[in-house]
């Protein structure tokens, strides 16, 4: 019997890795870990501190006390919430998730986590990065066009007014940001498998990467 399952799920904005993965791990009665929630929360905090992507970072890193619990993630002992949503602030978490110190506090925050566990992990460098070893790796894609109308879709029905103009130039430079920098740079782990999401319902990717786990991890997840 295997007691941990770690499944890593990559890709670009829009490629649907929270939806699947907060699914999967439902499905899977495991825990889930949305590592954008704290590349955003962190930005967010720190922007509010006052401080740029440029500065000296390390200080205030060190003071931070990011906690997750029972799937909800704490900033020195308040909850975060719908404040790191927005586009503004997604890119604010491109913006700092460049940065060395940051990369290295949060991914060493991101192992810790999962070994008190089993989970599903969502992000950019989950299979090349933080968890090399994860049993199972999803890279997410969709075509550019599919992944800005369903983040369009996504803010029509919060209530947030943008065009798709808007949302479109916003993901092209985040995907070129997070794509092209030195550290941990979005990309398929080598072994990963790669599921285009485009033309595809939620349930036929979830299915889909099911039927993978069942062919990889020969155990009670199966019943996936
Ligand atoms: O986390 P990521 O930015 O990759 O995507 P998301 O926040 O899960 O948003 C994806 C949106 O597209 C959600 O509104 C999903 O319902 C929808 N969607 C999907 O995730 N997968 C599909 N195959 C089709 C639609
Ligand atoms: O949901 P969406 O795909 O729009 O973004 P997110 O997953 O919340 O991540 C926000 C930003 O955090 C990304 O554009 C990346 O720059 C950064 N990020 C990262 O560098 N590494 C991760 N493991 C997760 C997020």
């Amino acid at each position: 019997m295997i007691d941990q399952i770690l499944i890593a799920i990559d890709g670009p904005a829009g490629s649907g890795k929270s939806t699947i993965a907060k699914l999967l791990a439902k499905k899977l009665r495991i825990n889930y870990l949305d590592t954008g929630a704290m590349y955003r929360a962190v930005a967010y905090y720190l922007k509010m501190k006052g401080y740029s992507p440029s500065e000296d970072l390390s200080e205030e890193l060190e003071k931070l006390k990011i906690d997750y619990k029972d799937g909800d993630l704490y900033i020195n002992g308040i909850k975060v919430g719908e404040e790191i949503r927005s586009p503004e602030v997604g890119k604010l978490a491109s913006d700092f998730a460049k940065i060395q110190t940051v990369r290295e506090r949060l991914t060493k925050i991101q192992r810790t986590i999962c070994e008190k566990g089993s989970f599903v992990v969502d992000g950019r460098d989950i299979g090349t990065v933080v968890l090399p070893h994860a049993d199972v790796k999803i890279f997410l894609t969709a075509s550019f066009e599919e992944r800005v109308k369903r983040r369009l879709k996504e803010l029509q029905e919060k209530g947030i007014q943008a065009t798709y103009e808007q949302v479109a130039q916003e993901m092209m430079q985040r995907d070129e940001q997070d794509s092209s920098r030195s550290i941990a740079p979005l990309k398929p782990a080598q072994d990963a498998f790669i599921i285009d999401t485009t033309g595809k319902t939620v349930e036929e990717v979830l299915n889909q990467i099911c039927e993978i786990i069942s062919r990889r991890v020969k155990c009670e997840y199966s019943g996936c």
